[in-house]
């Protein structure tokens, strides 16, 4: 169970890299098993990296287990988030937040505006000798998410101030939650704080100039839902924009890493670009079919997902006593 109060979270914590597990987690699995007793986060904590148990916990949803984040999060996170909320209140605003994408003006708008940006992206890099490319796709994702989010352009200075708060905050979200001046978490904190302040002026000029439903942008489809607070829009907004940027980010930085590991895989991959492309036009952009068609693409896709680690675990609590194959 570790030391007295923070018990084995440090080691928990350590970073490494992306494509392992760690060397708590294969320390104590090969010592332990793969569900094995510690102290975490200030409680104690049974951890499962086993497939079969992690499914059944997630199964049992609201029934057996749920949805508990440590109380140093919620600072971080805000009391409406969804990695905190549940029940009704989770239930509402989880319909808003699924409908993101549904809800845009179209896919084929989102398509259309993810190439435009990648295709910018790149140009930036021609006379590059080299690129940092977490960092490169991570602006990426985050001037993707504001634009389909608030409309914001990535070359507005708003942008800009988003990201860098954006930096910030997420630097806080998994680290020690020790809140002293300068430390990683306070600054988390106030990051958030700053953000939850710049939506709401964003709600409010919107508000003002009655332009709702005039930007069709996602923060439209969530002022029309006249049930909601201003702070639960903030937080749907925040929410999105923190679930949606640095996953997809790492794991496009995963896929680079991977496919520069896997020369066959990455000669399939440009095969089917080439084939899409060569049925297309010059200039001509991708359509949502031809997006379908990249059945190879979305396999590396997975296949990442599967090897590399984006997200490294979840918290739950039980709900009453479980017991699993004994
Ligand atoms: C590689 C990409 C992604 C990974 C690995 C990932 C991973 C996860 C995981 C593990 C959770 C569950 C957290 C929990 O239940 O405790 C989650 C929840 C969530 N994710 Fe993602 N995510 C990804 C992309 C996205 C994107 C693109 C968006 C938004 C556009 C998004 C928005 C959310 C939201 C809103 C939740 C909370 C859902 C709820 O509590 O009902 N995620 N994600």
């Amino acid at each position: 169970m570790g030391w007295p109060l923070c018990g084995e979270t440090l080691g928990f914590l350590k970073p490494h890299r992306s494509n392992s597990m760690g060397n708590f987690l294969q320390a104590h699995c090969s010592r332990y098993g793969r569900v094995f007793k510690s102290h975490l986060f200030g409680s104690p904590t049974v951890v499962s990296c086993d497939h079969e148990l992690n499914l059944f916990v997630l199964q049992n949803e609201e029934k057996l287990f749920q949805v508990s984040y440590p109380k140093a999060m919620h600072g971080i996170l805000g009391k409406f988030s969804l990695l905190i909320v549940s029940g009704d209140v989770h239930k509402k605003l989880r319909n808003i937040g699924a409908s993101f994408i549904s809800a845009s003006k179209s896919k084929l708008d989102f398509l259309n505006c993810v190439e435009k940006m990648s295709i910018s992206m790149m140009n930036s890099w021609k006379n590059c000798k080299e690129i940092g490319f977490y960092k490169e796709v991570k602006k990426f994702a985050l001037n993707l998410m504001v634009k389909h989010l608030l409309s914001i352009e990535p070359q507005e200075p708003l942008a800009l101030k988003i990201l860098e708060d954006f930096l910030t905050y997420m630097k806080g979200f998994v680290s020690l939650p020790v809140y002293l001046p300068g430390t990683p978490y306070a600054s988390a904190v106030k990051a958030r704080a700053r953000l939850s302040a710049t939506v709401r002026e964003i709600i409010k000029e919107r508000k003002k100039e009655e332009l709702a439903l005039a930007k069709g942008d996602f923060l439209d489809v969530i002022l029309s839902k006249e049930s909601l607070s201003d702070e639960e829009t903030v937080s749907i907004v925040l929410d999105i924009l923190l679930g949606g940027y640095e996953t997809t980010a790492t794991l496009m930085a995963l896929i680079v890493y991977f496919l520069a590991h896997a020369p066959n895989a990455l000669e399939h991959l440009k095969q089917e670009h080439i084939a899409i492309r060569k049925s297309k036009e010059d200039g001509e952009p991708l359509s949502w079919e031809d997006y379908q068609k990249m059945e190879f693409t979305c396999n590396v896709v997975y296949e990442a997902m599967r090897c590399g680690n984006v997200v490294k675990f979840v918290h739950r609590v039980a709900l009453q006593d479980v017991k699993f194959k004994g």
